[in-house]
């Protein structure tokens, strides 16, 4: 068994840091993030850390590391008030990646990455076309946690959208009909097995009665 303690990870060298604690808080969604420019310029970026932060009203969260280098979605985000969210699926993890390099801010990832553009009801911020589920968000907070000058960015959906067959009993959402992928560490992608599904749990019911 390895142990690390924190002065130890504070003395690795900075990529295996990277790595180990990237990959430290286990599997995370893929998510590709759209904007848009005040002049009219779409946006696209990979993103590992949408988090589910309340139902009513519904809300998402994201991390988004601090602006030392410009930071397109961010400044968009800022100028606009609306995002998309859009899975990743199995078809495009390549594409999606790819929207992680550094392209000068009048360049759109959509174009470089090769993903179609798509607008829908009036929704200032572009979303994915290949992607089967898509969110769109508007802004409402932005936090920054101090600790290390990331901000969280808090929104509230405004329009979900994904095809009718992947809604199961009581709105439970069948992900691995639409191949969806999740991440680890930096820059891996995994499919996904679904291994059960529980009801409700409830004190005294577990099935062998501990
Ligand atoms: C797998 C993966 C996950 C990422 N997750 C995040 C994230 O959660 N927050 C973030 O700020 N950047 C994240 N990034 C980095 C952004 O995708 C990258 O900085 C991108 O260039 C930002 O584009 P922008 O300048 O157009 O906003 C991630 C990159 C990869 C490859």
């Amino acid at each position: 068994m390895r142990h690390y303690v924190k002065e130890e990870i504070e003395s690795l060298e900075k990529i295996y840091r990277l790595n180990l604690i990237n990959g430290i808080s286990g599997y995370k969604p893929a998510n590709l993030i759209g904007t848009v420019s005040e002049k009219g310029i779409t946006n696209l970026a990979i993103n590992s850390s949408v988090v589910h932060l309340g139902s009513k009203p519904a809300i998402l969260g994201f991390i988004i590391r601090p602006a030392t280098v410009p930071r397109h979605t961010l400044e968009n985000i800022r100028k606009t008030g609306v995002y998309s969210i859009n899975h990743v699926h199995l078809a495009f993890t390549d594409k999606a990646h790819y929207t992680s390099a550094k392209f000068d801010k009048d360049v759109s990832e959509f174009q470089k990455a090769g993903l179609t553009i798509e607008f829908l009801d009036d929704f200032k911020a572009p979303y994915v076309k290949e992607s089967e589920i898509k969110i769109g968000v508007k802004l409402q907070e932005e936090l920054k946690i101090k600790s290390n000058g990331t901000y969280l960015i808090v929104g509230e959906i405004q329009h979900i959208y994904l095809p009718e067959e992947i809604i199961g009993k009581n709105g439970i959402l069948d992900l691995n009909l639409v191949e969806d992928v999740c991440i680890s560490g930096l820059n891996t992608y995994h499919s996904v097995v679904s291994v059960a599904e529980y009801p409700y749990a409830r004190p005294g019911d577990f099935p062998i009665g501990i």
